[in-house]
């Protein structure tokens, strides 16, 4: 038998340490990767036939490597002892209570797997953080394990991740860059090497970007702030093309169209969801406070009021246009993901909007191709006999009865429907919010409908 070339250990499989390592195990078949989590029953899923998160491609990934050098396990200590590289991938919340609360990231389970390094390591390990953290981070981890009385130097070096959820088999195969900070002391160096390697197996060397620990940290939080912030800018825009018969993808078209600003990232929505984005601009926004800039601070929290602003402009335009009142109403809702091709709903913006158009006391019809029911139902914290809302096993079921449909989620099956079809099914004047402009609106307005996009001017029935 080989042996193995390396021993990897990730803590956390979650919706990065799980595609990451089988990424990894797949390209680099003499390392063994062992991928830990404290969550038995995620632990029992990554084992089963049915992975607990859903990620195109990723099924046969786990497939071809599973049992050969990728195995998900609760063992997390012994994982840790068998390591040579200790990936760290747990989550890394807001925090919701004392200090920093509601914009300060949560470190304590980084804190927690930095003492169980510490207490099971019998020989120095490197220890890579590939949760998004803040600045700074490394020194807690560097402190905690140069306590642990057993006299060991460990390696800290800082990875951040940048897959995008419904990609992230792609991204892993073929990132835009690989980012490794260490510290530049022989050591440091010699580790950084380690990890340029292992990923040199399958990325071309001149993407992978080796920098200090600080500015590898740093980065992650300001690629997703300035992400965040492309979106909050053609949001903002949305609302006035709204108020001047201008289009939005067409202004979107038009800047994009400048290489220096580039066309991605320019899609005007519902708002932003996913569990990163907000989470990781409040971090800046209290780093920021935390050093003393108050002005750069503001600047930053402006993208995430702008996020708040456009989900509650959009159930608003809903309310208003229903003459003032969805109270008893059906309403079809598409689509609860925070985006296409995931089953993630964290931060989703269909959340919120659905919970307002509940205070209103509407009655919604929700469907959603991969968001089981009983995590809508979580979500939005009704039980499953709650008459207020109905969740549907296919979109068309929805619309029966319903006075108006709102797409919330921009699913490639939504575009397929049949417009007369719906209308047929609907209450009139019958209504489409498309919060993604996925449909075709024109063909909308002929069946009948009353049709309101993202960033353009209302339709009204044909
Ligand atoms: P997740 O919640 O899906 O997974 C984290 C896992 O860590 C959980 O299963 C949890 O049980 C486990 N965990 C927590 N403490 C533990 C401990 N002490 N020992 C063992 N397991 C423990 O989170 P995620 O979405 O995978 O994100 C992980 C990190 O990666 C976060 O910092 C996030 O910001 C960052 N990130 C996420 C994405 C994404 O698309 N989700 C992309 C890039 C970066
Ligand atoms: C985002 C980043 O794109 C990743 O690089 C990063 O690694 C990740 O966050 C993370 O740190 O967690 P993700 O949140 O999975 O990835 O998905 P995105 O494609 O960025 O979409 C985020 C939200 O923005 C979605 O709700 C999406 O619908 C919305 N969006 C995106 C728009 O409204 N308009 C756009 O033009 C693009």
């Amino acid at each position: 038998m080989m042996t193995p070339k390396i021993n990897i250990c990730c803590i956390g499989a979650g919706y990065v340490g799980g595609p990451t390592m089988a990424m990894i195990a797949a390209k680099c078949p003499d390392c063994r990767v062992e991928v830990v989590d404290l969550n038995e029953r995620r632990i029992a899923a990554w084992n089963s036939d049915e992975l607990p998160i859903y990620e195109p491609g990723l099924e046969d990934l786990v497939k071809a490597a599973k049992g050969r050098n990728l195995f998900f396990t609760t063992d997390v200590e012994s994982a840790v002892r068998r390591a040579d590289v200790v990936f760290v991938s747990v989550n890394t919340p807001t925090k919701t209570f004392g200090l920093g609360m509601d914009r300060a990231a949560d470190l304590r389970f980084v804190e927690a797997v930095a003492r169980t390094i510490a207490r099971s390591a019998d020989r120095p390990k490197i220890i890579v953080e590939k949760s998004t953290i803040p600045v700074r981070t490394a020194e807690l981890i560097h402190t905690i394990l140069a306590h642990s009385g057993n006299g060991m130097r460990h390696q800290v070096l800082s990875n951040p991740e940048f897959l995008a959820e419904g990609s992230a088999v792609a991204d892993l195969e073929n990132p835009d860059r690989i980012l490794i900070g260490g510290e530049s002391t022989p050591e440091g160096r010699e580790a950084m090497q380690v990890l340029v390697d292992l990923y040199a197996q399958w990325v071309p060397r001149d993407r992978i970007l080796t920098t200090n620990l600080w500015s590898s940290e740093l980065s992650k939080l300001v690629a997703n702030a300035f992400l965040a912030q492309r979106i909050s800018s053609i949001n903002s825009i949305s609302a006035l093309c709204e108020a001047t018969e201008a289009d939005v993808d067409e202004v979107a078209l038009a800047i994009g169209a400048d290489s220096r600003i580039g066309p991605k990232f320019l899609r005007a929505s519902v708002g932003f969801g996913g569990s990163c984005f907000q989470k990781d601009v409040l971090n800046l926004v209290y780093l920021c406070e935390h050093f003393g800039l108050p002005e750069a601070a503001a600047y930053w929290e402006q993208v995430i009021q702008m996020n708040d602003w456009q989900k509650r402009r959009f159930t608003v335009r809903v309310i208003r246009a229903l003459f003032n009142t969805v109270a008893g109403k059906a309403i079809a809702i598409w689509g609860f993901a925070f985006k296409k091709d995931t089953n993630d709903t964290r931060e989703s913006p269909a959340i919120s909007i659905c919970r307002q158009l509940l205070q209103e006391r509407a009655v919604l019809h929700i469907y959603d191709p991969k968001v089981k029911p009983e995590d809508i139902r979580s979500a939005l914290g009704v039980g499953e006999g709650d008459p207020a809302v109905r969740v549907a096993e296919d979109a068309l079921t929805t619309v029966n009865g319903a006075h108006a449909l709102l797409v919330l989620t921009e699913w490639d099956e939504f575009r397929s429907v049949n417009p007369a079809q719906i209308f047929q099914q609907m209450m009139k004047p019958a209504w489409v919010f498309d919060g993604r402009n996925l449909l075709d609106h024109q063909a909308l307005r002929t069946a009948g409908f009353r049709v309101e996009g993202i960033g353009r001017a209302p339709l009204p029935g044909a």
